[in-house]
């Protein structure tokens, strides 16, 4: 996911950073700054899914799988808030646009029903998936130093993967218009990274 304008080893020059034991590396601020903000957005999807159920009558088990799974994006969106303040990252500037999109996104699924609330989990937890087994295989090729980095990420995937297999085992495939209820929020996802790793 670089960018086409810039030269190949510009910007990514390796400087000193404030906090030792580490290098800056755009490429890998990249990372961060994207990840911090993509599990912003995915607590706030099931903060907006969870408004909108908690107020329907015989959602009690919906809620409380749902509320399984925003547990795992808190933990986290915690650990991702660590890194951001560790490596003095920039936090996306979108982090707004994110706050409310987020929340629509998930009310907007919840509202349309329990399918496509779930159609609306695993079509964001494959693109997750997707970015986060990009990311873990760049990683590899960077060696040791950021082997930590490298497994918080792919600890996190493999949580993402089973967010998306719950999701589809309670029927998100079923849902009303589900190729084109995931391809549109896969597609909005996808724009929400490239966003977000730049800006
Ligand atoms: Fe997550
Ligand atoms: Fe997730």
């Amino acid at each position: 996911m670089m960018s086409q304008d810039r030269k190949p080893d510009e910007g990514k020059a390796a400087r000193v950073s404030a906090q030792p034991g580490h290098v800056r590396n755009e490429a890998i601020e990249e990372m961060i700054r994207v990840d911090h903000a993509g599990e912003y957005g995915a607590v706030r999807i099931y903060q907006g899914q969870l408004a909108i159920l908690r107020a329907l009558p015989n959602k009690k088990e919906l809620v409380e799988k749902l509320e399984h799974m925003a547990k795992d994006e808190e933990i986290h969106l915690a650990r991702f808030n660590e890194i951001v303040n560790e490596r003095g990252v920039r936090p996306t500037a979108f982090a707004p646009v994110w706050h409310v999109a987020g929340f629509a996104l998930g009310a907007a699924t919840a509202l349309m029903g329990e399918k496509a609330a779930h159609a609306c989990t695993a079509a964001v937890e494959e693109v997750i998936d997707e970015h986060y087994k990009h990311q873990v295989d760049r990683l590899d090729s960077m060696g040791a130093a950021e082997k930590p980095l490298r497994d918080t990420i792919e600890k996190f995937r493999l949580e993402e993967v089973e967010h998306r297999d719950q999701a589809i085992a309670a029927g998100a495939r079923e849902a009303p218009a589900y190729p084109l209820l995931s391809g549109a929020i896969k597609a909005a996802c996808r724009l929400a990274i490239r966003i977000s790793e730049k800006a």
